[in-house]
């Protein structure tokens, strides 16, 4: 894993944006992994900026989220597709009909799993992966325990993912409990990832990350076993803790 430590939320969205739009360019037919949450935000707002400046174009890009709340429509104001509409997709060039997210409203969810992982492969897989981290090591929403051997499903959340994602809704009881996400092995499969890391919140992960085991119990650790990861990351995440796995 390389790791890239920046100054602040705001040079690692400026970085994360700089590396997405060089592939881009490389590879105007990119297939691109994407995340939600608050950390992505910051980068999706530097890619329109882009666009509208400089022209990079994302005609011939296809994106793949990583996720999607089971019970949440599209037009749902707190669903993920509704969150990439708003964020980025609605003012870049991209073609709706390449941007994927698995469909929370399915009404055959474990179909719906099937279907996106397939569909995954179809593609011939991603060529480059974007990834937040949950405070408890998830990736996407691959939950501690969750096997690295799974491709898309269901996952329950966990407490702390409701209670950390409800800044987002009106109340707590309206987070769903429940989501598909790609799975871990189906995360592993992308060709390059890159994860990014902001805030003081995120500083045990990232130590753990670094310093800990690779183990089920700790999702993001499996990606020391990729021989292609990209961390960017902020001081607050990360100062401190750098020396000791380099
Ligand atoms: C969410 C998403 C993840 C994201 C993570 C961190 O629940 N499913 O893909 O990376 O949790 O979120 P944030 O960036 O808001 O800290």
């Amino acid at each position: 894993m390389k790791i890239i430590e920046v100054k602040d939320y705001s040079e690692m969205s400026q970085k994360a944006a700089e590396y997405i739009i060089d592939k881009v360019c490389q590879n105007p037919n990119l297939k691109l992994g994407l995340a939600t949450g608050g950390t992505p935000v910051g980068t999706y707002k530097n890619l329109i900026e882009d666009h509208e400046k400089n022209g990079t174009s994302y005609q011939n890009v296809t994106t793949f989220n990583l996720d999607e709340y089971i019970g949440l429509s599209g037009e749902n104001k707190n669903s993920y597709r509704y969150f990439m509409d708003e964020k980025l997709f609605n003012h870049i060039d991209i073609n709706k009909n390449n941007t994927n997210i698995p469909r929370g409203d399915s009404k055959d969810t474990e179909e719906e799993c099937l279907r996106y992982e397939s569909l995954l492969a179809n593609y011939g897989g991603i060529d480059l992966q974007i990834l937040g981290i949950g405070s408890n090591g998830h990736i996407g929403f691959n939950e501690p325990g969750t096997t690295f051997t799974s491709q898309t499903h269901v996952i329950k959340l966990a407490s702390s993912t409701i209670n950390a994602n409800a800044r987002f809704f009106n109340r707590i009881e309206e987070v769903p409990t429940k989501a598909i996400t790609m799975g871990i092995s189906t995360i592993m499969k992308s060709k390059e990832i890159l994860l990014l890391v902001s805030g003081e919140n995120k500083k045990d992960a990232m130590g753990k990350l670094l310093n800990g085991n690779v183990t089920e119990s700790f999702p993001a650790s499996v990606l020391k076993n990729h021989p292609c990861v990209t961390i960017i990351a902020d001081k607050a995440a990360v100062s401190g803790l750098k020396s000791h796995c380099q």
